[in-house]
């Protein structure tokens, strides 16, 4: 047994060193951090307990049996952030390039069962080459393995993916299915076909980072939530991120010890909406005057920057924060807006994380491309989202609330709990201008206006009809939503039993 015990600790010695000293070497040159060091930095120092350190590819083509690495080319296993479980994945390019083997499946597999069995987020840490070319449809069988787990444990348990290197093809399907993406600038990727295959069939002649870089994909095509300047600084704001979060569907929104006194005035959010009621301000001014210590958790913050979204905490507990930015396009709704707030709410709505909306909207873009690209299809994503959500709904409208959009940006009518308007508020169905050029064919323009001004630019005619159910000082916002989401907390609504829902895609 001296021989066993002694073979043990020479592979565990092995599984420490992955691919081994010279592709570590090659790894830390490009900037990056191993696998291994990765979890170090993620999980709560000692907090990582290991699984499956021993099993190995069982390929025996292209003279891959004597090619054999302790725990291929993932490491796996279970740990802590700030005391709390999760499990992880972290892909180990010193090894294969960490291409995804049967085992490398298996592996990954194996922990995201156990996460779901005991009610725990799975974070993924992807840096691979692929599917593993020497495995064939082994590799292929492996990934849709993952994507069906990723699926049953969607709304179910946290999923977070950050990329940290290569994630092509196949791949890049794991982290679409999870809830946030997270990429590293300048060494990471994500593409369905590498820039030699684009050439090839569009003669479109393209960078990998321009193609799929973290600025493509945070900035163009929405498919991250945000990118990270580094390794380290991109595993330690996954941390502040993991402290929202709840375990899992079953699990309320975490409180923490909450510091920052919230039954006080906040004097400065009486003065950020302007006076002029087309002058531009910027919406983040009002999250940050509510939320906690002033601080905001902001997803996707450089994609469709005319909707903005993300975590902060009121009186210590987790809520999600989705206002109009009427520094950006005026806050109007568009494709991009509508589906970016939609998937948050609909995240916040399955995890049970109260919903706070801040409304200052002047409608819908309009134009061709909007209505070409499918704005009604996309634009209902966000009704529905909204008109879905049983989790408690506290909105304030803080200046404008125009045609449909006031309708979509949870109000009174899709069962908003509590509704606020500022004084500063405007219900109606469009600005005065376009309102009088139709109402009145273009006759005494001027007086029109005026009266159409009277009458719509105030929060009278929501309040009038309990559309909203009191019109607040700004500077008493942040203790009332406090008040509410203390009597919300026993909150109990059930949507009708269906299989599932219909939302628009
Ligand atoms: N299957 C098996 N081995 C792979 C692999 C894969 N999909 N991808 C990379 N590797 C291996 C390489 O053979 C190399 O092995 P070595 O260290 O023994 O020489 C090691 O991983 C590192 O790869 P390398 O090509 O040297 O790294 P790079 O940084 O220059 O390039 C990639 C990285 C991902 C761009 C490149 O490896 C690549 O194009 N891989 C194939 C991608 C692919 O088409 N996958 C299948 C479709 S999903």
């Amino acid at each position: 047994t001296l021989a066993v015990r002694k073979k043990i600790e020479e592979l565990r010695k092995k599984a420490l060193l992955g691919g081994g000293e010279k592709r570590i070497d090659a790894q830390h040159k490009r900037g990056k951090l191993t696998a291994r060091e990765r979890l170090n930095v993620l999980l709560d120092k000692q907090s990582f307990i290991e699984y499956d350190a021993f099993m190995e590819h069982d390929c025996a083509d292209f003279g891959m049996e004597n090619q054999k690495y302790a725990g291929d080319s993932v490491i796996t296993g279970r740990g802590k952030i700030n005391g709390r479980t999760v499990f992880v994945f972290s892909q180990d390019f010193t090894v294969f390039g960490g291409s995804l083997s049967g085992a490398h499946a298996k592996k990954v597999c194996k922990i995201m069962d156990q996460a779901m069995l005991v009610g725990a987020p799975v974070i993924g840490l992807n840096d691979s080459g692929g599917a593993r070319i020497q495995e064939g449809v082994v590799s292929l069988a492996g990934y849709a393995d993952i994507f069906q787990r990723n699926v049953m444990a969607s709304g179910v348990i946290p999923q977070i993916s950050l990329i940290m290197g290569p994630c092509a093809g196949g791949a890049v399907y794991s982290p679409a299915l999870t809830d946030f993406t997270f990429m590293v600038q300048d060494t990471s990727y994500l593409f369905i076909t590498g820039p030699d295959v684009v050439k090839a069939v569009t003669q479109e002649e393209v960078t990998q980072e321009e193609l799929g870089g973290a600025k493509t994909h945070t900035t163009l095509s929405g498919v991250a939530h945000n990118s990270f300047e580094n390794d380290l600084d991109a595993l330690l704001r996954l941390r502040d991120l993991y402290n929202f979060l709840p375990l899992s569907n079953q699990d309320e929104a975490p409180v923490r010890k909450c510091s920052d006194p919230w039954d006080v005035d906040v004097p400065g959010l009486d003065t950020v909406v302007p006076l002029e009621s087309t002058e531009a301000y910027d919406i983040k001014d009002v999250i940050k005057g509510v939320a906690d210590e002033g601080e905001f958790f902001e997803i996707m913050p450089s994609y469709a920057k005319n909707i903005v979204i993300g975590f902060g905490r009121m009186n210590g507990r987790t809520v999600g924060f989705v206002a109009n930015q009427p520094k950006s396009a005026a806050g109007t709704l568009d494709i991009n807006s509508s589906v970016k707030a939609a998937r948050f709410v609909r995240f916040l709505d399955a995890f049970n994380i109260p919903i706070i909306t801040f409304v200052d909207v002047p409608g819908f873009l309009p134009g061709t491309h909007q209505e070409y690209n499918g704005i009604i299809r996309h634009g209902a994503k966000l009704l529905y989202a909204y008109a879905e959500a049983t989790v408690p709904k506290i909105t304030i409208i803080t200046r404008k609330a125009y045609g449909g959009a006031y309708d979509v940006m949870s109000s009174k009518h899709l069962r908003g709990d509590i509704n606020y308007a500022w004084p500063s508020a405007e219900v109606a169905v469009m600005g005065a201008q376009g309102a009088v050029k139709i109402i009145f064919r273009g006759k005494d323009v001027q007086e029109k206006e005026a009266e159409y001004i009277d009458k719509f630019a105030n929060p009278f005619p929501a309040a009038t009809r309990g559309y909203v159910d009191d019109v607040i000082e700004p500077r008493t916002t942040r203790r009332r939503i406090c008040l509410d989401l203390e009597m919300l907390r026993t909150k109990k609504l059930k949507n009708p039993t269906k299989k599932h829902g219909n939302i628009p895609l």
